[in-house]
């Protein structure tokens, strides 16, 4: 449920880190009332899973494999048809000698944190990255 207006608060911290986030803040054009929201929402996305594992995200799932490795592909089938309602579409790009593959999901946190710890442990995944959004 979201709530009307603003809620103010004041905050202590080290004055190094404010004149940094405050640097980061203004080279990119922020305010650092926008800055601490997109920080805090990206604080509560990255840990809600944990303790609320059916809030809603949508995000992505990103990695690049090697296609070489047997079987690998087969698995990956398997493990994307295990989340049928998570997995909202699939892009593929073929790289030079690996490929890279976009998941983007829409579901319970907890089943896209499962989904994407199922996917890393498999041998030829490279390197992957979750995105999670708050819906609301
Ligand atoms: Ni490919």
């Amino acid at each position: 449920m979201v709530k009307p207006g603003v809620a103010r608060i004041s905050i202590s911290l080290p004055p190094t880190l404010l004149e940094n986030f405050d640097q980061v803040t203004s080279n990119i054009g922020y305010d650092r009332s926008k800055a601490i929201q997109q920080a805090m929402r990206d604080f509560i996305t990255e840990y809600q899973w944990e303790y609320d594992p059916l809030t809603r995200l949508a995000g992505t799932i990103t990695f690049i494999y090697s296609h070489e490795v047997p079987g690998l592909e087969t698995e990956l089938t398997a493990i994307q048809h295990q989340f049928p309602k998570t997995i909202s579409s699939t892009t593929h790009i073929h790289l030079d000698h690996h490929c890279l593959l976009v998941v983007v999901v829409n579901g319970p946190a907890k089943e896209i944190k499962v989904l994407a710890s199922k996917l890393q442990s498999l041998r030829g995944i490279h390197q992957l990255k979750i995105t999670s959004l708050m819906v609301e």
